[in-house]
């Protein structure tokens, strides 16, 4: 059997040994997000055909419109994650809090917390553009079988143990890391599984592709601004290409397919960038640096940063290891650290 005749259930199994504790509990984990996963595909998949575009006349706790499909998503993560009690906590950027699963009559000595954006790129929705799913799990740092506190979910992105998206793209891809490299599985919606079609997937060594929301130019800081100038110098291998769906998810599956970088910076307006910490950045720098790319937030790894508050918000730089150190060299010039 080739590796690509694989389905992600086999490597899952095959894999177990990969980690050094309670592997039955992750492996269990990641299946049940492999499932939600495919119910959300299917709803994605019909989102032109029923009543379910458009807004569900709520916003969420940072502001945003929230729309239904990212409800939808939301209910189905949280729902296949606590009805099979595979988790002790989830905190999702559509809620405001984060959930105990423990408590309320509910036992279980489960180990792990999720953190989720259910829907990435929701704006999206109603032009038929990919969206996503991205998730990071966590060991709890508190005792077994007690409810979860704000301590186990604020933790730095280096004590991930697993992180991944999904992308309902073209095809349905469902790419995810445990530490040991990056894996690819697309989905074959005829027969509902994931075949691995991706294994260990790596930036290219160099990339030219910049992926940023140029209509934000006059509002960047002088380093992007710069960078971006840098980026479109006839010189070398230069002009860049600029591609930017507004989907970090797709945008950055494909700056990993192809090489580029994403950005997503501080403004004027958004001191801390818009992306969100727990639920965006660090899932993907875990995903970025098993790929051979890296993760900034201008500055600093943000892997290391000590997060303080579930929806913080970080300046993001992230793709192919020499453009981001390219466009961090330019940012060092003007500021030691980032705008607050
Ligand atoms: P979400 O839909 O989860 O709120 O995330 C949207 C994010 C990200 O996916 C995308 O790259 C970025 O916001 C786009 O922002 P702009 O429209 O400001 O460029
Ligand atoms: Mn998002
Ligand atoms: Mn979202």
């Amino acid at each position: 059997m080739t590796d690509k005749s694989k389905t992600l259930g086999e490597f899952i199994i095959n894999n177990q040994g990969e980690f050094k504790y309670s592997s039955g509990e992750l492996s269990r984990l990641i299946n049940s997000i492999r499932l939600a996963g495919k119910v959300v595909n299917h709803e994605v998949n019909k989102a032109g055909l029923v009543d379910i575009l458009g807004s569900a006349g709520d916003e969420n706790v940072q502001g945003e419109d929230q729309q239904k499909l990212d409800v939808y998503a939301n209910d189905v993560f949280i729902n296949t994650l606590v009805k099979r009690e595979i988790v002790c906590g989830i905190a999702s950027e559509e809620e405001d809090d984060y959930i105990s699963i423990i408590g309320n009559n509910k036992k279980n000595d489960n180990k792990y917390v999720v953190l989720m954006d259910p829907l990435d790129g929701s704006s999206n929705i109603d032009v038929n553009v990919s969206v996503g799913t991205i998730f990071s799990i966590y060991r709890r740092v508190t005792p077994e079988g007690s409810p979860v506190t704000l301590e186990d979910f604020l933790q730095p992105g280096n004590k991930q143990v697993a992180a991944g998206y999904i992308v309902y793209g073209t095809s349905t891809m469902l790419v995810y890391t445990t530490g040991h490299g990056v894996n690819g599985f697309t989905l074959l919606p005829a027969i509902g599984t994931y075949y691995l079609s991706h294994p260990n997937m790596k930036f290219p060594e160099n990339g030219n592709i910049y992926s940023v929301n140029e209509g934000n130019y006059v509002h960047f800081p002088q380093g992007v601004k710069d960078y971006i100038k840098y980026c479109q110098k006839e010189e070398e291998d230069r002009p860049y290409t600029s591609r930017y769906i507004g989907s970090l998810v797709s945008d950055f599956h494909r700056n990993m397919i192809k090489g580029g970088i994403y950005i997503y910076p501080n403004t004027s307006q958004n001191p801390n960038g818009k992306l969100r910490l727990l639920y965006e950045c660090n899932p993907m720098s875990f995903i970025a640096e098993q790929a051979g790319g890296s993760a900034s937030n201008g500055f600093d790894r943000i892997l290391d940063i000590q997060p303080n508050e579930l929806h913080q918000r970080v300046p993001f730089f992230c793709g192919t290891k020499s453009m981001v150190e390219k466009a961090e060299s330019f940012m060092k010039k003007y500021k030691s650290s980032p705008a607050v």
